[in-house]
């Protein structure tokens, strides 16, 4: 796939950026199921980091599954099509000097896997634990009930599979604590990093 191609050496490093922007760019990524609040807490999360003076970008199922993706299904074969892009484009950004949060279900343990391989320390991985029953009871956008009525094939946690991350660096039970507290949590961490140059 990559024969032949031979990557130029530009002179403007990441290093140069993060010397100009004064934070160091990461990758921050909320794992999740359908309805968990992963994009509630990114939304939070980016306006607390964005108010201080950082480039924030969210990456998440609307911008992405109807854009770039939008030849993507939710098979196995796509949704790993889907986080391998996603992971790409937020490398990307996060090399452009912005700090990039996604919302994504990603329900594989080997994608994610590959996300961290891939940031090294520029990553941070957030599990939003929030109960299959509760995000089913929550159905905001009433997709558990067209998924039980036959209506959705492969959702996730339904006939689809999940696996739970084990080995997040930050685990949110969004069902236990307030939006506020959880951002406050996630930002305590993240901040850290950020600020680390
Ligand atoms: S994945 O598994 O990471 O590739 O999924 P993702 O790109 O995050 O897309 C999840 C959002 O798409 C809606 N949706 C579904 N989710 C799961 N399974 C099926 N079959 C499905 N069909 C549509 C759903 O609203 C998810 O949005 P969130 O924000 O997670 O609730």
């Amino acid at each position: 796939m990559t024969k032949n191609i031979i990557p130029h050496d530009h002179t403007v490093k990441q290093a140069d950026r993060i010397k100009r922007l004064g934070y160091r760019p990461i990758l921050i990524w909320f794992v999740g199921l359908s309805g968990s609040g992963k994009s509630t807490l990114a939304s939070g999360l980016e306006t607390r980091l964005f108010n201080e003076g950082i480039n924030t970008y969210i990456l998440d199922g609307d911008n992405i599954r109807s854009g770039l993706n939008r030849d993507l299904d939710f098979s196995d074969d796509s949704r790993k099509e889907n986080l391998r892009r996603i992971t790409e484009v937020s490398n990307l950004f996060v090399d452009a000097g912005t700090v990039v949060l996604t919302a994504f279900i990603t329900p594989f343990k080997e994608e994610r896997d590959k996300v961290r391989k891939m940031m090294g320390d520029n990553y941070v991985e957030v599990f939003v634990n929030c109960p299959l029953e509760e995000c089913e009871k929550r159905d905001v956008k009433g997709l558990y009930q067209k998924a039980r009525e036959g209506k959705i094939k492969n959702f996730t946690g339904i006939d689809s599979p999940f696996e739970e991350p084990t080995s997040a660096d930050i685990e949110v039970r969004s069902h236990q604590i307030s939006i506020e507290e959880g951002v406050q949590r996630i930002y305590d961490i993240v901040i850290g990093k950020i600020r680390k140059v």
